[in-house]
């Protein structure tokens, strides 16, 4: 595969597929603009470079549709608030009206395409739209990790008929940590899993376990690894039909050798409210007619305790339900060690991310992964169509 910097990019007009898929809120004002920083030093290189920029995104899910709402336009405005300079915004992404705007483009100029999900092609990885999309330039950079678990038309189909095509720098550096991290990690390598559902994790959990030394669990998943050893769980969050795989895993962590943690202790609420009634109770004694909403002090504690000597971290979703304050402790206290920890830290996962912005802790991490799925889909060991894509070429 081919990084940026090692084209000659003068003069070329260079369609950069980004993820600009940024939070708004109802007002349309961007709540979060990770994503667009994320890809300014592929953006300014190029323009140092003397490019000619052509950014294409999705924003949403607008299922082949013209959504007013899932418009780029307050991205095109971000973004030229960011890098100080015009970014004009195309109707379209594809189209006669885009060919004349992309023919009077001058060195260093910018244009964003309007959002690529309002045809119904991209998703489909339709090969004509990949390579009308292709023609639009010279060289076809990926610097969009996040969507690369995604087999659309601007992230694989428009690789097959660009004439040259690499991948961007926050894709490199996506890839790098999590290889670094994976392939030869310092060791004791520690997982920490967490989220709401152990079936969205069931392919992280197993392939984690073959690379690393301790994994640690939390968030309402860990309720059916204690169901599974028969713990009264209450009125938790438990996926019934997986606490067999819960314990085949458990048992699996055992003959491999891997220290597998679940909570000793937890905050339970007698529903799941932010003014909900909440007690701090043994794992031994959660009553019938509450459920375990976060980890509790003790576990936090000894969670702490089994990453003091590690060298390398990968951590995905978070301990308990964060985003109400009273369960938002078990997830604070796993930053705070994160951060403060001597290993390669690497966190992935939009809640993660949220929860390490909250705390004010992300300078601290040595790396903070843009992708949700794309990130998930790595610690699964799955290959990525968009980084095939360019890997083919
Ligand atoms: C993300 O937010 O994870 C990416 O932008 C992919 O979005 P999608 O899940 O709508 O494909």
């Amino acid at each position: 595969m081919k990084y940026l910097d090692e084209l000659d990019l003068k003069n070329k007009r260079l369609l950069i597929r980004v993820d600009f898929n940024v939070p708004l809120d109802k007002n349309l004002n961007i709540t979060d603009d990770t994503r667009i920083r994320g890809v300014l030093p592929t953006l300014n290189y190029a323009l140092d470079e003397k490019a000619k920029v052509i950014l294409c995104s999705h924003l949403g899910r607008p299922k082949g549709k013209v959504v007013p709402e899932m418009s780029m336009v307050p991205v095109a405005r971000r973004l030229s608030q960011l890098i100080q300079k015009e970014v004009k915004l195309a109707p379209d992404c594809l189209g006669p009206e885009v060919k004349k705007m992309v023919e009077g483009m001058k060195p260093g100029d910018i244009l964003l395409l309007e959002n690529l999900r309002f045809h119904p092609e991209e998703e489909k990885n339709d090969e004509t739209f990949g390579r009308e999309l292709a023609e639009l330039c010279d060289i076809y950079i990926n610097d969009a990790f996040a969507v690369s678990h995604r087999a659309h038309a601007s992230v694989v189909a428009v690789a097959k008929y660009a004439k040259a095509s690499a991948a961007g720098f926050l894709m490199k550096n996506e890839l790098k940590f999590f290889h670094q991290s994976m392939e030869n990690p310092a060791r004791p390598f520690v997982a920490i899993i967490g989220g709401a559902k152990v079936s969205s994790k069931l392919g992280a959990l197993e392939n984690l376990l073959t690379h690393v030394d301790k994994m640690i669990i939390g968030g309402a998943m860990a309720n059916t690894f204690l169901k599974s050893i028969h713990y009264e769980v209450g009125k938790s969050l438990v996926e019934g039909d997986l606490t067999d795989m819960a314990s085949t895993l458990m048992g699996k962590a055992k003959d491999l050798g891997v220290k597998f943690f679940i909570p000793i202790d937890c905050v339970a609420g007698k529903s799941l409210d932010a003014q909900a009634e909440t007690k701090i109770t043994t794992v031994q004694e959660v009553p019938r007619d509450w459920m375990i909403l976060d980890i509790g002090p003790a576990t936090s504690l000894l969670y702490s305790e089994a990453l003091q000597d590690a060298k390398t971290i990968i951590w995905n979703g978070p301990m308990g339900a964060f985003e109400m304050e009273a369960f938002s402790q078990g997830t604070m206290n796993m930053v705070h060690t994160v951060a403060n920890s001597e290993a390669l830290t690497i966190v992935g996962g939009g809640d993660t991310d949220v929860a390490v912005h909250k705390a004010g802790e992300s300078s601290k991490i040595s790396y903070i992964s843009t992708g949700g799925g794309a990130f998930l889909e790595l610690l699964e060991g799955k290959q990525l169509p968009g980084v095939l894509a360019l890997e083919n070429k």
